[in-house]
């Protein structure tokens, strides 16, 4: 037997007792003459000691150990010197004294300290991985994805879902993102696809009669990467049948009730149920399709007051068809120039022409602007956003979607500088009726806002088949938590006449629909149950719920911020028999 107890185990019951552990050297003291050693495991630690007048052998061996070896130690449990326990290890009051010392083997000073949480760029922790995943804080955000997993995994049980897998080798999925190809060797010239979701899949699972379907699924997008996106991901992905959005609603809410409460019991859900807000009050009121609405800071439409103004920049949005919106915040009159003008910078970058700004100072409202507007504008302005002195007024005038997103952007920045994201508060929040098209501002073409599958809501009929369809809504919704989107979903069509004329819209003609969905088309003539489902972006999920600032820190083996896995070297060329055989010419580039 190699250990009898784990580093947790030990405490003042075991004193006495002759034990042996195995772990790694956290750290060695050299208290002149007597050595101590932090062993840890996956478990905790156990301080272990070195004592040269009774066992000089095991002393001298702990004399050549460093940080990172392995050891294997046998001795007697012993109370910690009056003074010396430690409160913050469960065997913080107990030792152990060595009797038998055994290097298992040995380790090469690594690249970082594996005992302290120090920042340590992120290329040497992603090169070494497997040492970076030894530290504290990463075995425990891997232990509670584990936990994580569980749980949901026996909620779901429990709710009659089946967890079903579905193949990594499939056709195209047109769902928006660049897709990952994988050549075929017996059939040269053609290509797998990497899948972006299981989408179809688990819709044909609800034609196939399992009407409550679960899987945690890999997906897999060539797209271009940021903090909380990776190319390779994992969601839980739910698909059911006879049922509408409220039903899966209510199983994802009541799920992640039970993960919040069990994963983090200090953290505070603000609202339940769960609020639910439409896409366009979303957009109209937060400046954003995955509002933070841990705090209020609302925008406010002030179109009709601005449009009167003798302000040129107000009057020309609204005549090309656009909108004047306002956001007020509390006590922002104490913002500095450089402040405001980083905050035009954030307004800018997310397609603004510029923000407009009143200061409400105790002598009277300041701007540049102030000569545009009469008294009587600027106190339309404070009563219509309900402003006060000490508060800033910033405004946004632009089409619908720039001048609330900005607007939203500013929102977030102010947000962070009054400290009003507070991590303890959890902050879910339903966004629904989704517009089912996005439409190309330039070339006037349709896309689908979700995916080509969602279905429109019922009453929309006459707008689908009217010459305006992207005004269309859809049964499409998006689960977020604190300004994050962690889940989407919808209704699907389960109509084939429909979703041919979805086709149609999204101008995938008849021959290319066969062609690329003809599986489906043919799958809804054999009796398609309605159904619906969602996908959490399960890595999102737990980097919330463990205030961690980035997906990676959740996630094993993650690729680094462009995509590369550092550790293994990937992506990496092939030899060219490897290509040859697979009839595949590579250009030099
Ligand atoms: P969607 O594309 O919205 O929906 O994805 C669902 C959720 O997955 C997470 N997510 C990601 N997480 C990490 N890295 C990425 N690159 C990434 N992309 C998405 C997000 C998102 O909300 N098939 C549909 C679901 C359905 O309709 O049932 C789908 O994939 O948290
Ligand atoms: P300008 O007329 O470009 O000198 O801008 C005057 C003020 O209005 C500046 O504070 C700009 O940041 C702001 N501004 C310009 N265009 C817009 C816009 N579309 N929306 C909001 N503010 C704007």
């Amino acid at each position: 037997m190699y250990r009898t107890h784990l580093n947790n185990q030990l405490n003042k019951n075991n004193i006495g007792e002759k034990v042996t552990l195995t772990g790694w050297v956290n750290n060695r003291r050299d208290h002149g003459g007597v050595i101590f050693i932090d062993l840890r495991d996956r478990y905790g630690i156990t301080q272990v000691v070195t004592n040269p007048e009774n066992f000089i052998e095991a002393h001298n061996i702990a004399n050549n150990v460093r940080p990172e070896y392995v050891i294997q130690v046998t001795g007697k449990v012993r109370q910690r010197p009056e003074g010396q326990e430690n409160n913050n290890l469960k065997t913080g009051e107990i030792e152990v004294l060595i009797e038998e010392f055994k290097i298992i083997n040995e380790s090469k000073t690594p690249p970082f300290e594996i005992d302290k949480d120090i920042n340590v760029n992120e290329e040497i922790r992603l090169k070494y991985r497997y040492l970076d995943l030894r530290k504290q804080r990463l075995q425990n955000n891997i232990i509670k994805r584990h936990r994580i997993s569980k749980i949901i995994r026996d909620e779901l049980d429990n709710q009659n879902f089946l967890e079903i897998e579905t193949p990594l080798l499939i056709k195209g999925t047109p769902e928006g993102s660049r897709e990952y190809l994988v050549p075929s060797r017996i059939y040269p010239g053609t290509f797998y696809v990497l899948p972006q979701s299981p989408q179809q899949l688990k819709q044909l699972l609800m034609i196939a009669g399992f009407d409550r379907y679960f899987q945690f699924a890999k997906c897999l997008r060539d797209e271009d990467l940021r903090g909380d996106r990776q190319p390779e991901f994992t969601q839980l992905d739910i698909e059911m049948a006879f049922i509408n959005q409220e039903d899966v609603q209510k199983i994802i809410e009541q799920l992640l009730i039970k993960l919040s409460k069990e994963i983090t019991p200090q953290k505070n859900i603000i609202t339940q149920p769960f609020p639910k807000i439409t896409w366009q009050e979303a957009m109209e009121n937060y400046g954003s399709d995955k509002p933070d609405i841990r705090f209020e800071m609302k925008i406010v439409d002030v179109s009709e007051i601005a449009e009167k103004t003798q302000f040129e920049v107000f009057q020309k949005a609204i005549k090309n068809g656009g909108v004047v919106k306002c956001l007020k915040v509390d006590g922002g009159n104490s913002f500095t120039r450089k402040e405001i003008d980083d905050l035009t910078e954030i307004a800018k970058n997310h397609g603004a022409k510029g923000l407009a700004y009143i200061q409400l100072a105790e002598e009277g409202p300041k701007s540049t602007l102030v000569k545009f507007f009469t008294e009587s504008e600027i106190q339309n302005f404070i009563e219509k956003t309900n402003a006060k002195t000490g508060d800033i007024l910033f405004f946004g005038a632009d089409h619908f979607e720039i001048a609330c997103n900005s607007l939203g952007q500013v929102r977030l920045a102010c947000a962070d500088k009054m400290n009003l994201r507070d991590k303890n508060k959890l902050a879910y929040l339903w966004v629904t009726d989704f517009p089912l098209f996005e439409k190309d501002l330039v070339s006037g073409e349709l896309s689908a806002a979700h995916h080509p599958f969602t279905a429109p809501r019922e009453d929309q009929m006459d707008i689908l088949n009217s010459d305006k369809p992207e005004m269309t809504k859809s049964i499409a919704y998006d689960i977020v938590l604190n300004g994050i989107e962690i889940g989407g979903g919808s209704i699907r069509i389960h109509d084939q006449k429909l979703q041919k004329k979805i086709f149609e819209l999204l101008q995938i003609t008849p021959d290319k629909a066969e062609e690329r969905f003809g599986h489906m088309l043919e799958a809804f003539e054999y009796g398609a149950p309605p159904h619906g489902g969602i996908a959490l972006g399960i890595d999102r999920l737990i980097m919330l719920l463990l205030d961690e600032p980035n997906i990676r820190e959740v996630i094993a083996f993650p690729k680094d911020s462009k995509g590369k896995d550092l550790m293994l070297g990937s992506p990496t060329q092939i030899p060219k028999e490897t290509t040859d055989e697979l009839s595949i010419e590579i250009k030099n580039k």
